[in-house]
């Protein structure tokens, strides 16, 4: 018995010898676990940390701009997506290197240390949405960077006055909330915006950026309120719109010109315009869905299609006036001073006139001509073989197709000489001759003032030309200059 005693302490003691050791193992830690217990040991991340309540934590505010997500100018929201770098100074995270293996660096998870709450202003967000949970990264200095990926919804006035051709200067302001400027210090870690990561946007370009620090005072409190105000300048690339709005609709507009060119006769002169009155408005509807509905500003491009529209809207107007010149005309004929004019212009627009250059005509057709004092009242045939019927009165009356057996009606009547029936007919005559007198004369005033229309047509064409020319260059290509070069300048 006593033989077995040693034996088995050995065996107790080496049991308890293995139990130490894995105890020994379990409650052994990482240099980087020793650290946290040590750092977060007593930490409050509810309170700054500062050892002296009168300091005031500095914060380094920047912006990594990744991309510009949407310019929504209907609601008035930029929405981008940033890197919201964060830099301050903690003094409870300060330990030394040496005794953890050179750690220089921790990284912390953000909700276990004091955060700065730093917001956007300007947000057009709601409010209930958190950063992203990401890790600090502690320096042993007591400095932590902490960068969360952000997507800001910004409120910004947008000026869509020079539509499309406008810029956008949009502000983000990023302050801390609640805490005046004594106790945290927002400052801007450089006067421009991180662009190495950013990602080109197709509608957008980017054009400048800054961020200035500003000090502000509400009413509710007499301490200062510090923040970064970060100014984004975006400008619209025009592209899309020149191809999908200006270019058609200054093609309509010349198409509505047209118009002018054709014929009243043809009746599709008011048809035309209408038709194109009707397409420019599809394209009003098209720029209305894209602007914001403010009545702040009117965009330049709904200026340009208003007034090709007006141009269109009046060019239907006068031609209704001038078919109506063309195909109604008036009683009389063009007066002389019209026709003076007209002959001017018509010249000026090399346009051959026909009627309105000669003089007014006289009461007679020229066909009708005086009888020779000689001639004696009756049938008799001319040198060249014509049978002419002498009427009295000095005027004649002239048929090439009449037949020397005398069978028209009228021939056989004259042959019968008798002086009733001559004044019958001669009555007749006058009657059929006033009429054909008057045909002619209106035939004559209808066709003067045809090409009065025609000439008003083309006058008209010239002047809607001019026009449509010095408006579009004005809207479409002065304005936007001028636009760009105040732009430039400020
Ligand atoms: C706290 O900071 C203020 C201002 O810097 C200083 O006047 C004061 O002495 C500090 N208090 C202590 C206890 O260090």
């Amino acid at each position: 018995m006593s033989r077995d005693l040693p034996f088995v302490t050995l065996c107790i003691l080496l049991h308890l010898s293995v139990l130490k050791a894995g105890n020994s193992s379990l409650a052994r830690k990482t240099d980087e676990q020793r650290l946290l217990d040590a750092l977060l040991t007593g930490y409050s991340s509810d309170t700054r940390p500062v050892y002296n309540a009168s300091h005031a934590v500095k914060v380094s505010l920047g912006i990594t701009l990744t991309q510009i997500f949407d310019v929504d100018e209907k609601n008035q929201v930029l929405t981008i997506n940033v890197w919201l770098d964060q830099e301050w100074g903690d003094e409870k995270l300060i330990w030394d290197p040496a005794e953890y293996n050179g750690l220089e660096v921790m990284r912390i998870p953000c909700r276990k240390i004091w955060l700065p709450d730093i917001v956007l202003y300007n947000s057009a967000s709601d409010h209930n949405e958190k950063y992203m949970d990401a890790l600090a990264m502690v320096s042993h200095t007591g400095v932590v960077f902490w960068p969360p990926i952000v997507k800001f919804r910004s409120s910004c006035l947008m000026d869509v006055t020079y539509f499309p051709f406008d810029d956008q200067v949009c502000k983000l302001k990023l302050g801390s909330w609640a805490y005046t400027g004594l106790q945290v210090d927002v400052l801007n870690r450089s006067n421009t915006v991180d662009l190495s990561r950013f990602v080109e946007n197709g509608e957008w370009e980017l054009i400048s950026t800054h961020a200035v620090r500003n000090n502000v005072y509400y009413t509710c409190c007499p301490e200062p309120f510090p923040d970064v105000t970060i100014t984004l300048h975006i400008r619209r690339r025009t592209i899309y719109y020149i191809y999908n709005v200006i270019i058609p609709s200054i093609m309509l507009s010349s198409l509505a010109l047209l118009g002018f060119w054709i014929n009243p006769d043809s009746g599709e002169k008011v048809t035309l315009g209408l038709t194109v009155l009707l397409a420019l408005s599809v394209f009003m509807l098209l720029i209305a869905e894209n602007t914001p509905a403010t009545s702040f500003y009117i965009p330049l491009l709904g200026v340009y299609l208003i007034t090709t529209m007006s141009f269109t809207s009046i060019s239907v107007i006068c031609s209704v006036a001038v078919t109506n010149l063309h195909i109604r005309g008036y009683a009389h004929h063009v007066p002389t001073w019209l026709r003076t004019l007209l002959t001017c212009v018509s010249k000026v627009l090399c346009i051959k006139l026909k009627h309105i250059t000669e003089q007014v005509p006289l009461s007679r057709p020229t066909y009708w001509y005086r009888v020779p004092q000689s001639s004696t009242f009756g049938n008799h045939v001319t040198s060249n073989g014509r049978v002419v019927h002498d009427l009295g009165e000095g005027t004649i009356i002239s048929h090439d197709d009449i037949h020397q057996d005398g069978a028209t009606p009228s021939d056989r009547l004259l042959k019968e000489d008798n002086s009733q029936v001559n004044h019958a007919i001669l009555d007749t005559l006058k009657c059929l001759m006033n009429k054909q007198e008057e045909t002619e004369r209106e035939n004559k005033i209808h066709d003067e003032w045809k090409e009065v229309a025609m000439v008003v047509d083309r006058l008209l064409f010239l002047v809607f030309v001019l026009g449509m020319i010095t408006a579009s260059v004005y809207i479409l290509v002065v304005l936007p200059f001028q636009k760009l070069q105040r732009f430039d300048n400020s």
